[in-house]
């Protein structure tokens, strides 16, 4: 593990942010140098994306499982600077189990926000989970950290859209999905942030009306024991991994039984937590 993450831990005023609207943005995540990478490497890969389903270059397109694409993909799973929230929000039993790649391009012109339209289309994550699960408010069981590496600093470039506060709301607070509901806001994120947001928020992607494509990158964290969201393809990633980095994969030492009751070594995050943060950092 880095540890630089130890100078990026999760605020009382981020925690409190969290609980209550359900998200919260962290700005200059990314460096440029970084970013100059990462977006050649999204670009390449979502022209080959569009090429496998026929997509056309003016489609939005949300790619599952980028990750095991580009290597450049994986140094996000454990960032200094986004991970130590994760941990910070759900503890150390945790697992990358799902990642999207979301491209929006750029609305024809002529085309605005105010004449067009935001493009939404509200949602909870994580399917059948919320109609399985039976308590209410559902319970989180996984959040995003959406890495922004395009500016959406302003209304209207294909912002995250959400209603602050709705996470804790069972059903959609409108008659339309397709429109912003009253409560609802444009997550104004620059290039290089990260919004950190609760899968049970009521949110959606929006219309890209600004000059640039919009690109984010979705790493979604989960307890263990839950099924991957996608196929996870990260096998020929793990020689080269660390055993915090192993564990996020996906990887249990001890077999199936450890997802649910771990052994010190399917889990090595608790020990670098209690190592470096103190045991009262530890919970169960
Ligand atoms: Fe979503």
């Amino acid at each position: 593990m880095d540890p630089r993450c130890l100078d990026h831990l999760l605020t009382e005023e981020e925690e409190i942010r969290f609980k209550r609207d359900g998200y919260f943005t962290i700005d200059d995540v990314l460096p440029d140098d970084l970013i100059d990478e990462l977006v050649p490497v999204v670009d390449r890969v979502d022209g080959e994306y569009r090429k496998e389903i026929d997509g056309g270059p003016n489609d939005r397109t949300n790619l599952l499982d980028f990750i095991g694409r580009d290597e450049a993909y994986v140094q996000l799973v454990d960032w200094y600077k986004t991970f130590p929230k994760v941990f910070g929000l759900m503890g150390w039993h945790i697992q990358l189990y799902h990642t999207h790649q979301i491209v929006t391009p750029c609305e024809p012109e002529g085309k605005t926000f105010e004449k067009d339209g935001p493009g939404v289309g509200f949602h909870q994550d994580s399917g059948r989970l919320n109609i399985d699960i039976e308590t209410q408010p559902r319970p989180m069981i996984s959040l995003k950290v959406a890495f922004v590496l395009s500016d959406t600093s302003e209304v209207g470039r294909g912002n995250f859209t959400c209603i602050p506060g709705s996470q804790l709301w069972s059903s959609f607070p409108g008659e339309d999905r397709k429109s912003i509901p009253d409560g609802g806001v444009q997550v104004c994120a620059p290039k290089g942030s990260a919004i950190v947001f609760d899968r049970r928020i009521w949110h959606s992607g929006s219309a890209n009306y600004y000059r640039d494509p919009r690109r984010v990158l979705f790493y979604g964290y989960s307890y263990r024991w839950l099924r991957p969201r996608d196929d996870m393809t990260v096998e020929h990633y793990l020689d080269n991994c660390d055993p915090i980095q192993q564990q996020l994969l996906g990887v249990s030492q001890t077999g199936g039984h450890g997802y649910t009751s771990p052994k010190p070594e399917d889990v090595p995050l608790k020990a670098w937590i209690e190592e470096n943060l103190g045991e009262e950092a530890v919970v169960a």
